[in-house]
């Protein structure tokens, strides 16, 4: 979406209404100014856990906290204009019960100015997402390989293979029925993602899924090859600037080294230029 087809943030209403027309476009972001990069072309920003990874150096989205979420919230709140803000609520902040997602989800909102939260979960969290969307907080859904669940999924697998495509299916009707205005299919194969996205009256979100979904979503660190640790086959790299960053710094290195950096333009005189001796 051009910056100039809307002057604010679009509700998650309007997020809902874009099902079946043309494609949902987001990334995640950690930071006002990545947040700024893609603020005009994004219909909305995701601060996604994968912060605990990509921007915290840890194995997994598990050590994500409510702190650091509100933190980089606020961040890429002060980097957008027109795209709308969405923050994840991380492990262990709402699924002991309605209430506690409530609590917290409210929490992240009031600090961040978030649009809407998105929590991981089908069948399983219908309740709440009921719970939530009656009470003013629009949920965004997260189903198929869902990375806070990752033990007890047993990895960072394929969903909807086999006899798990029933389940998936019911997953994304069941937070469809509850009251999420989208939903992220995350690594769901092909075909599942497509049928989903023909069932469910709200649009689906894809990572690892299907361009036949309503929009798509990428880490964006993944992206542009800032996250260079591993690289899952959805991911399609746009720029390299974890290896040009390096590259870079290897340069500034050796002319510092070599009393290269800085030359005659970096340094300051005793007079101001322009003025006479
Ligand atoms: O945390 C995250 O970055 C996400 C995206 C992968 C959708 O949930």
């Amino acid at each position: 979406m051009s910056a100039t087809a809307r002057q604010k943030a679009p509700m998650p209403a309007e997020i809902r209404a874009m099902k079946g027309g043309t494609p949902i476009v987001s990334l995640t972001a950690y930071s006002t100014p990545m947040a700024r990069m893609m603020d005009a072309h994004c219909d909305f920003v995701l601060v996604g856990d994968s912060v605990a990874m990509v921007q915290h150096g840890h194995s997994s989205t598990l050590s994500a906290t409510m702190e650091m979420m509100i933190l980089h919230g606020q961040a890429v709140a002060r980097g957008l204009e027109t795209a709308m803000l969405v923050v994840d609520l991380p492990f262990r902040s709402y699924e002991e019960s309605p209430e506690q997602a409530f609590r917290n989800a409210a929490r992240l909102m009031a600090e961040t100015g978030a649009g809407a939260i998105k929590l991981e979960g089908g069948e399983t969290m219908a309740e709440t997402i009921h719970f939530l969307s009656r009470r003013g907080i629009p949920v965004m859904a997260h189903v198929g390989l869902t990375p806070q669940a990752i033990h007890t999924l047993g990895g960072y697998k394929v969903q909807g293979r086999g006899a798990g495509a029933q389940q998936l299916l019911a997953d994304a009707k069941a937070v469809s029925d509850a009251g999420a205005f989208s939903v992220v299919l995350e690594k769901v194969t092909e075909t599942l993602a497509d049928r989903i996205t023909r069932e469910i009256p709200i649009p689906t979100i894809g990572i690892g899924a299907s361009a036949g979904c309503d929009g798509q979503i990428l880490v964006v660190d993944d992206m542009l090859g800032l996250f260079t640790a591993f690289k899952p086959k959805f991911v399609k790299r746009y720029a390299q600037l974890g290896s040009d960053g390096e590259a870079a710094i290897a340069a500034y290195a050796a002319e510092v080294r070599a009393r290269e950096f800085p030359a005659a333009e970096h340094v300051f005189a005793d007079e101001a230029p322009g003025k006479s001796a």
